[in-house]
């Protein structure tokens, strides 16, 4: 199925067989593919707390306002962004990586060290939460496509309460929680929604312009 197929078939899907296993070799290389999504100066903040433990799980129910698919589902992925990553040893070392493996010159390597150290070295922590919240959604939405692509669904979820979240899943400050994916075998496909018309989100070089139904086939 092409992407734009399986984009115009997805649904967030709330009800799934609870006896449906996902295994955490599947969970991982959806993962892995997932992971190679584009991301700020490739420090990839990024990471991924799968919670396949139904007790666990349980714990978790009332803290997201007990959506059924928190348990229902097969796992739930905790999407996460790792304030640990703007730190200068992590932009080195995976530069240096990237020199090692012969996918650059050193002269690059140099180059991308310092442009990414520059990049982070002044942003407020309200900035370096919007690098993570940028990355980590790219990430998420290959995961979740990925995961349609093996006749898996899901539903992105941001309704819970994350302190409690983060306390029950004794998650340390280092980490933003960023969304939850529940990710299993669908027994009732999610509702249908509407989108807006494309002229009604597009403007063209000025956001003065919004772009007319007969100019979109030009
Ligand atoms: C960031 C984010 C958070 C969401 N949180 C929830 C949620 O907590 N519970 C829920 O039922 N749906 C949640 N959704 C699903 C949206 O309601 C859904 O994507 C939207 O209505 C469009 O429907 P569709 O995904 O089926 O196309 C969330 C979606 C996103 C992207």
């Amino acid at each position: 199925m092409s992407v734009k197929e399986t984009l115009l078939k997805r649904r967030s899907v709330r009800h799934y067989d609870v006896n449906y296993k996902v295994s955490i070799e599947t969970l991982s290389a959806l993962i892995e593919s997932a992971a190679k999504s584009p991301n700020g100066n490739n420090i990839q903040a990024t990471r991924y707390l799968v919670i396949d433990d139904f007790d666990l799980r349980k714990q978790v129910l009332p803290v997201a306002f007990n959506q059924q698919q928190v348990t229902e589902a097969s796992a739930l992925v905790l999407i996460l962004g790792d304030y640990q990553a703007f730190e200068k040893e992590n932009i080195v070392l995976i530069h240096e990586q990237g020199y090692q493996a012969g996918y650059f010159t050193e002269q690059l390597r140099d180059q991308l060290v310092g442009a990414a150290i520059n990049y982070y070295a002044n942003k407020s922590l309200e900035e370096l939460k919007l690098e993570l919240v940028r990355d980590a959604s790219l990430a998420a939405m290959s995961f979740i496509l990925l995961a349609n692509e093996v006749g898996l669904e899901t539903i992105t979820m941001s309704g819970y309460e994350s302190d409690r979240l983060k306390k029950v899943l004794e998650i340390p400050d280092r980490f933003l929680d960023i969304m939850l994916i529940a990710v299993g075998k669908g027994i009732k496909s999610g509702h249908q929604t509407v989108r807006h018309e494309v002229n009604e989100i597009i403007y063209l070089n000025t956001i003065e312009y919004k772009l007319k139904a007969g100019e979109m086939s030009l």
